[in-house]
């Protein structure tokens, strides 16, 4: 299938550069102690000494200049697509904020933001610009729809968008598709994927809300996740193309049952959850072992939900503002 990609970089957005700074230099020393270490057999002491030199200092400067780029490579390379529509600016810039000032540890975590063909005059400006400035969007080859195919184009349109020789394989070992009214807590949603396995995985919050029982039926669309075989699957299977009409999510768990795919499968209840107002049986009370919220329905819900996890005690203090 041909599509047609305005990114098929895999760099991040710009989260704040005290954070990155401090979040790289803590994860590239494990990746230089351990390469080290192991390799060279270089004493501890002297290298512990390096990374204290200065956090200032760009990310990379204590690799050693041989370090290949395999072992700079995040252990952990994750791909959330958001599926919204190309007039949602607004939308898509309150999430570039919520998702850029964090930064998981040791974790390469990439959110794009997934439409189909721009139909109107002024997107074609605006987008661009977006792209320009962010580069997080992928514009796949379909017309916006609703249960009509956008999950299948997205998740079978990946292998051949990020196809790349020099790039590493697989591009990401796990490829989520998240709501927009979904807040994720990225650290928390990599800490539970590091012990799972990387083959054959289905991840999510298992519907239906009482069940917690991943075997079952399928993943709620506030956010699944599956490997990256699957996702190749997906891309070459007949049964997801032969049957893309229907709810998509509900569809999506009956091509890996009819395929016979994910033995590997994981519920993330109860840290992934309904907002809990209000409440139903999808609901939970916000708590701190989170990795989804749902249903942030309004600005309300995501300020309380935002203020609940303490989101800007990061802010770094200045004399140029002053923030109650
Ligand atoms: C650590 O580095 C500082 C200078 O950056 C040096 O003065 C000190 O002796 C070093 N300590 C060790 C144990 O190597
Ligand atoms: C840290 O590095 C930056 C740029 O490399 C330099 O400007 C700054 O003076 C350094 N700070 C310290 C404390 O060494
Ligand atoms: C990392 O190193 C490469 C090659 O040495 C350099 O081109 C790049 O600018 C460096 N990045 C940072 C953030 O210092
Ligand atoms: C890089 O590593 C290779 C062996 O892996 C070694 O032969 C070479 O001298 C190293 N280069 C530098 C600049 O350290
Ligand atoms: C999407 O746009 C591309 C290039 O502009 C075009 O070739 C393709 O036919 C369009 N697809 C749909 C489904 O409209
Ligand atoms: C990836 O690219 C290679 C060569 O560029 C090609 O042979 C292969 O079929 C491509 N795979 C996909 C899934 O597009
Ligand atoms: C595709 O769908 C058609 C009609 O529903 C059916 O006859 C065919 O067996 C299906 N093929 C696969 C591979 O599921
Ligand atoms: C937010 O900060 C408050 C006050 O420091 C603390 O009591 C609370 O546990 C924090 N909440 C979370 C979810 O970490």
């Amino acid at each position: 299938m041909m599509m047609k990609t305005t990114t098929a970089r895999l760099d991040r957005r710009q989260p704040s550069p005290r954070l990155t700074s401090f979040a790289l230099s803590t994860f590239f020393l494990i990746v230089f102690l351990c390469a080290l270490a192991s390799i060279n057999g270089v004493r501890f002491e002297g290298l512990l000494n390096m990374s204290y030199q200065n956090t200032t200092s760009p990310s990379n400067a204590s690799l050693p200049e041989n370090s290949t780029s395999a072992a700079a490579l995040p252990e952990l390379r994750v791909l959330i697509g958001i599926p919204t529509l190309p007039d949602q600016y607004h939308r898509r810039h309150f999430l570039r904020m919520v998702y850029g000032t964090q930064s998981p540890v040791g974790a390469q975590v990439d959110i794009k933001f997934v439409f189909c063909n721009l139909t109107k005059e002024d997107q074609t400006v605006l987008v661009a610009l977006e792209i320009m400035r962010y580069d997080d969007i992928i514009i796949l080859n379909c017309k916006e729809n609703m249960n009509n195919g956008k999950t299948y184009t997205y998740f079978s349109s990946l292998p051949e968008l990020l196809n790349s020789t020099d790039g590493p394989y697989p591009p990401y070992h796990y490829v989520m598709k998240g709501d927009d009214d979904t807040y994720f807590r990225l650290d928390n949603l990599v800490q539970s994927l590091r012990p799972l396995p990387r083959e054959d995985l289905y991840y999510g919050y298992v519907i239906p809300c009482p069940s917690m029982d991943p075997f079952r039926e399928y993943m709620s669309g506030m956010g699944y996740l599956v490997s990256w075989d699957i996702v190749e699957w997906i891309s070459t299977s007949d049964i997801p193309k032969n049957r893309t009409e229907g709810p998509e999510d509900k569809v999506f768990g009956e091509w890996l049952r009819d395929g016979h795919r994910a033995k590997n499968r994981y519920n993330a209840k109860w840290s992934m959850y309904d907002f809990p107002q209000p409440p139903t049986g999808c609901t939970h009370e916000l708590w701190p072992d989170t990795i989804a919220v749902h249903r942030l329905k309004n600005q309300e819900k995501w300020i309380q939900t935002l203020k609940y996890f303490n989101v800007t005690d990061k802010l770094k203090p200045s004399k140029l503002y002053h923030i109650p």
